[in-house]
């Protein structure tokens, strides 16, 4: 196997995109990316039975795509990668099982990795140059609100902290909900939050009193966030006031910015890493950008964000981290491991 800079594809399934990614080294060749996002839409969140099936159609023709744009063909392939978890179970199993008959057919060595650790492993296929250590990442998505102390992305990562309850692309999908609007949530927020007043509603900021702060330093929740939104608009729809949209819209996605940057920031300050980096699907949001810019910058701390094709979930990031591995030496999986949907951060990847 070519160990300076290998040909890893790399396949992730874990919720609701199908990625198949194919990098060489840290040169990024292909990264495809089916979404099953619209069957979900009215339900107004993930389906896991509706995402299982969907990879199981999608896997395929994605695979067929990212080895024509790669222009290889699967014979060169150093290695084959695949997110063994954390995720859906149903749907971390299509990709774990295809990555297998791949491995197998093609006599090819498999890397089972961690998929928090690849969201942070999307940054080395970007052109900012070499990921420097230690970073504090910070990943918000649909699926997860993680902040991890990444030391060495291929030996050494802890979890500071994580959401409790919702995540925070959960969060906006579930207050768009309230206000009427379509799923996902997110870009619609944001776009309705444009033309109103941040400050104009004062919503709670989740885990950020005192008497929290002790126990959930680096913890989100976003729970309550979405009650108090819920309240709000119903003491109003009740009153048969007009409800509005946009300061609501601003108000909360303020909130949860407002706690993700300064938890974020907090981490930077207390282990004393002048670095962040932001991963997930809701780093699409542009006023999130903002605001940690503004505040790394104040703290006196260099921000790093992937382009937005490898924030979401992608198999290009499976594929990058697995190389990481390979160049440091690391051994394949043995083909014995399973899908595990609570796979412990710690695990960057699995032997
Ligand atoms: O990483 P991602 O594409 O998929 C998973 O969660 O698996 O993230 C999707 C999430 C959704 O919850 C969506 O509402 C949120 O990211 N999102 C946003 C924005 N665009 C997408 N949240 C806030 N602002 C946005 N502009
Ligand atoms: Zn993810």
């Amino acid at each position: 196997m070519n160990r300076d800079a290998p040909l890893v594809l790399g396949i992730e399934t874990s919720c609701d995109e199908t990625g198949i990614g194919i990098v060489r080294g840290r040169e990024l060749l292909a990264n495809v990316i089916a979404s099953s996002m619209d069957e979900h839409a009215r339900y107004g969140g993930v389906v896991p039975e509706v995402a299982a099936r969907a990879h199981l159609e999608a896997l395929r023709p994605a695979l067929t795509e990212a080895v024509a744009t790669a222009g290889i063909t699967l014979d060169e392939l150093d290695a084959v990668a695949v997110t063994s978890g954390p995720g859906l179970s149903g749907a971390l199993m299509v990709g774990v099982g295809a990555a297998k008959a791949l491995a197998l057919s093609l006599n090819k060595p498999l890397y089972a990795v961690n998929h928090l650790v690849g969201h942070v492993g999307a940054d080395v296929l970007g052109d900012e140059g070499p990921l420097e250590y230690p970073t504090i990442a910070l990943l918000v998505s649909g699926g997860h609100t993680s902040l991890l102390l990444v030391r060495d992305l291929t030996s050494d990562v802890e979890l500071l902290g994580e959401t409790i309850d919702d995540a925070a692309g959960e969060a906006f999908d579930k207050v768009a909900r309230i206000l009427g609007l379509p799923y996902p949530g997110g870009p619609h927020i944001d776009r309705v939050a444009a033309d109103g007043d941040p400050k104009a509603i004062r919503f709670p900021r989740g885990l950020t009193l005192p008497k929290d702060m002790e126990k959930h330093r680096y913890d989100f929740s976003f729970s309550g966030l979405k009650t108090a939104v819920a309240r709000w608009v119903e003491v109003r729809r009740d009153a048969g006031e007009e409800i509005p949209i946009a300061d609501v819209a601003a108000s909360f996605r303020e909130a949860v910015i407002d706690v993700l940057t300064s938890k974020a920031i907090a981490a930077c300050k207390d282990y004393g890493v002048p670095r962040l980096l932001l991963g997930g699907g809701v780093v699409a949001n542009a006023r999130l950008r903002e605001v940690a810019q503004q505040r790394a910058t104040s703290a006196g701390v260099e921000l790093r964000i992937p382009a937005f094709s490898l924030c979401t979930d992608n198999g290009a990031m499976i594929a990058a981290l697995a190389s990481e591995l390979i160049m440091e030496g690391a051994e394949p999986s043995s083909l014995n491991f399973g899908a595990d949907s609570t796979l412990p951060v710690t695990d960057i990847h699995v032997h």
